[in-house]
């Protein structure tokens, strides 16, 4: 009876050792269940745990080839009604808290013309018209649940400038979310060309 005790606590001294020992290493988390959905067995561009074996420098990133231009040194232009050049005015990567300077600086690089703001105007049925309403009076049928909508056209909206309104799609502002996921820079600024047209209430 003795030695079977002996041998049980025995093996519980052997098993806390072995227990406490898995523990000592900081760098290690222990055992994981399922450790594929941690770490994914496939390459990932923006996450790398371990030595990639294909890629220079065991990296999963590469480097762009030769020959590709950065997005701010792309040059982007638009030929305005008076003939003047606007350029590289896609880049707008604005942060969310500078909708003052936005408002003051950013100029719509999209020459107005009917066809931009109708192509505006089928943007805006998609992504704008459920909260803001078919004519921008805020009476959208998301509004009816989603309160605090405002009229386009109302005192404090109708003069706002077309910075403004495109600062306010790519980060959102108070109840508004921001919309730069759904629609790009140039379908923003064809958005603001019909949102112009909203203020004035017409
Ligand atoms: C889910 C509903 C919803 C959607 C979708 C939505 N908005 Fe709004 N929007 C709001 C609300 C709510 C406010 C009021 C924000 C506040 O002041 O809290 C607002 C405010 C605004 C303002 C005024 C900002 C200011 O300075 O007061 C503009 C301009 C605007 N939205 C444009 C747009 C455009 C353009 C789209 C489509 C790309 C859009 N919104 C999509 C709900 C929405």
């Amino acid at each position: 009876m003795d030695i079977l005790k002996n041998k049980v606590s025995l093996l519980s001294i052997v098993l806390l050792g072995l227990m406490a020992s898995s523990c000592n290493d900081p760098n290690k988390t222990g055992w994981e269940f399922a450790p594929n959905m941690y770490n994914s067995r496939a390459y990932e561009a923006q996450t790398q745990w371990r030595s990639n074996s294909i890629n220079p420098h065991g990296m999963n990133m590469r480097l762009p080839v030769e020959g590709t231009v950065a997005r701010v040194t792309h040059p982007t232009e638009f030929v305005q009604d008076d003939g003047s050049v606007v350029s590289d005015l896609m880049i707008y990567d604005t942060s969310a808290d500078s909708l003052e300077w936005a408002a003051n600086n950013l100029v719509n690089p999209i020459p107005w013309s009917e066809e931009v703001e109708d192509e505006g105007k089928v943007l805006y049925q998609r992504n704008c018209m459920h909260c803001h309403g078919s004519k921008g009076a805020g009476d959208g049928k998301v509004a009816e649940i989603y309160k605090g909508v405002p009229n386009y056209a109302s005192d404090a909206l109708s003069s706002i400038s077309g910075g403004h309104i495109f600062h306010v799609i790519t980060h959102g502002k108070g109840r508004m979310w921001p919309h730069a996921a759904q629609v790009t820079p140039e379908e923003r600024w064809k958005i603001v060309h019909y949102v112009q047209r909203l203020q004035l209430g017409i």
